[in-house]
């Protein structure tokens, strides 16, 4: 009997199996010979949300929950953060390996020649109401770009792999861009290359009359620094709705606007929108101990708290809380920060939050930062979307790659009707229906 094994005993039966482990894991598949005959279908696992699934091998990125560790290729995120551009560490999850200056040079380069989007992708934004959630924009537009690019269905095709994963990564801070101009009745800038990546989305944003914008440069870092802490985080909702489109063959940019909409939950990505109406309605520090009392009551979330892996404190939440300061020395403190500081400090301190292992995560601070960059809350989660595409892509390429994976598709356990007629279908037809 190997050692990395279990030794099941089926007692219905009496038989025992010889289990292999498999990375500390057992295949279900291995468990289907577990028959209570032969005309058993086999045992299969049952794991809701899957809670303890791993649906893939994954070499991307890395999370120990219970120490706090984040992990991009081997490489702590508090390595990479404000020491390595987004770009630089785009490659890295995509590619496996930081980029040399070549390297990086050609990147930039290529992801620059990407940036333009289809003048009828212009009209078709121009189409939402003034008031379309900026998400939904982004999700729709993504979307559209598949229409525009029907070589990308050739997703075996490695150049065209390549091929769309610039035009996404150039492409999506322009859509994001274009639909925040569009919420406030503004004029679509067009991208301006010769600055960086983040630049270019900041003067995309808020470029007015002026001939060039120029970027506050502690403002572009720190948005740098929020896009790398934002671009993989392993198996979460929107990466396992990329996975999912994507093992249909569906093409990247259907699958991007599919974890995308993922992303939007309220649950997921879109929390960090939530965090900032959940500090509005709780209007002062005073008020903090009423709102955790109704939370604890279960009335309502805090919001920006709680994680299915980290049971510890989210390490992206610590280095954005850090950057929170760097910003507000040019924008001015954002007086929520005050709320959520005794937040996390009364909630900390607090059984009901200890006992459930609930910290903040990556969305409590982050919106008090984008709302003193001057984003409105509607915009958050599109700020998420946009690193996020390059973690997305890089699951993608590597879920095509994988020759363990197919077409995702779950069993179930039916818990409906047994066999049934229908009464009216015995009278019309008038043959008796062949007993089941
Ligand atoms: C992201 O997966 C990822 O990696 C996601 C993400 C990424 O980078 O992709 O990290 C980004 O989505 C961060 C999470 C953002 N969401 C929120 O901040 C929303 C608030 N958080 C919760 O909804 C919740 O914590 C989740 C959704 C994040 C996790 O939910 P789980 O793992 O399913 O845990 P659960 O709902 O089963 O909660 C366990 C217990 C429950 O209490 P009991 O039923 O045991 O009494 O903890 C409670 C929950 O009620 N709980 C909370 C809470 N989160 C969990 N109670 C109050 N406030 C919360 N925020």
């Amino acid at each position: 009997m190997p050692e990395e094994s279990l030794r099941i005993t089926d007692n219905r039966t009496g038989k025992s199996y010889d289990v292999p482990l498999y990375h500390d894991a057992v295949r279900a598949m291995d468990l289907r010979q577990i028959k209570k005959d032969d005309g058993d279908f086999g045992l299969m696992t049952y794991d809701p949300a899957f809670l303890n699934t791993a649906s893939c091998m994954s070499a991307i990125t890395y999370i120990d929950g219970d120490t706090g560790i984040l992990r991009y290729r081997g490489y702590p995120i508090e390595e990479l953060a404000g020491k390595r551009s987004f770009l630089e560490v785009a490659y890295l999850l995509l590619f496996g390996e930081l980029p040399d200056a070549p390297q990086l040079t050609e990147w930039a380069d290529k992801i620059a020649h990407h940036t333009l989007i289809h003048e009828n992708l212009k009209k078709f934004m121009e189409g939402f109401r003034h008031d379309a959630h900026p998400m939904g924009m982004f999700v729709s537009t993504v979307a559209a770009l598949s229409t525009f690019y029907p070589d990308a269905r050739d997703v075996m095709n490695r150049q065209s792999r390549r091929m769309q994963l610039l035009r996404l990564i150039g492409k999506v801070p322009t859509i994001a861009a274009m639909a925040y101009r569009h919420s406030l009745g503004l004029p679509f800038v067009y991208p301006d290359n010769s600055l960086s990546y983040t630049e270019n989305f900041l003067s995309m944003l808020w470029k007015m009359t002026e001939p060039k914008y120029q970027a506050n440069p502690v403002l572009a870092r720190a948005l740098d620094i929020l896009f790398i802490l934002h671009a993989d985080h392993e198996q979460n909702c929107g990466t396992n709705a990329m996975r999912c489109v994507g093992s249909s063959h569906a093409d990247p940019y259907l699958s991007v606007a599919a974890a995308a909409a993922a992303l939007a939950g309220p649950l997921h990505g879109g929390a960090n929108e939530e965090v900032l109406r959940m500090l509005d309605e709780i209007g002062t520090v005073s008020a903090v101990p009423e709102f955790l009392a109704k939370v604890k009551a279960g009335h309502g979330k805090l919001m920006g708290f709680g994680h299915r892996v980290y049971k510890n404190y989210d390490p992206r939440a610590r280095i954005i809380k850090q950057t929170a300061e760097e910003v507000f020395r040019v924008t001015g403190a954002n007086p929520k920060l005050e709320i959520a500081l005794e937040l996390e400090r009364a909630a900390l301190h607090d059984e009901y939050f200890i006992k459930r292992k609930l910290y903040p995560n990556v969305d409590f601070y982050s919106g008090i930062i984008y709302q003193a960059m001057g984003f409105r809350p509607e915009m958050f989660t599109v700020l998420f979307a946009i690193p996020r595409t390059v973690g997305w892509m890089a699951q993608w390429l590597e879920m095509l790659d994988d020759a363990e994976q197919k077409i995702a598709r779950p069993r179930q356990i039916y818990t409906g009707h047994e066999l049934r007629h229908d009464a009216a279908y015995r009278c019309e037809v008038g043959t008796p229906v062949a007993a089941a």
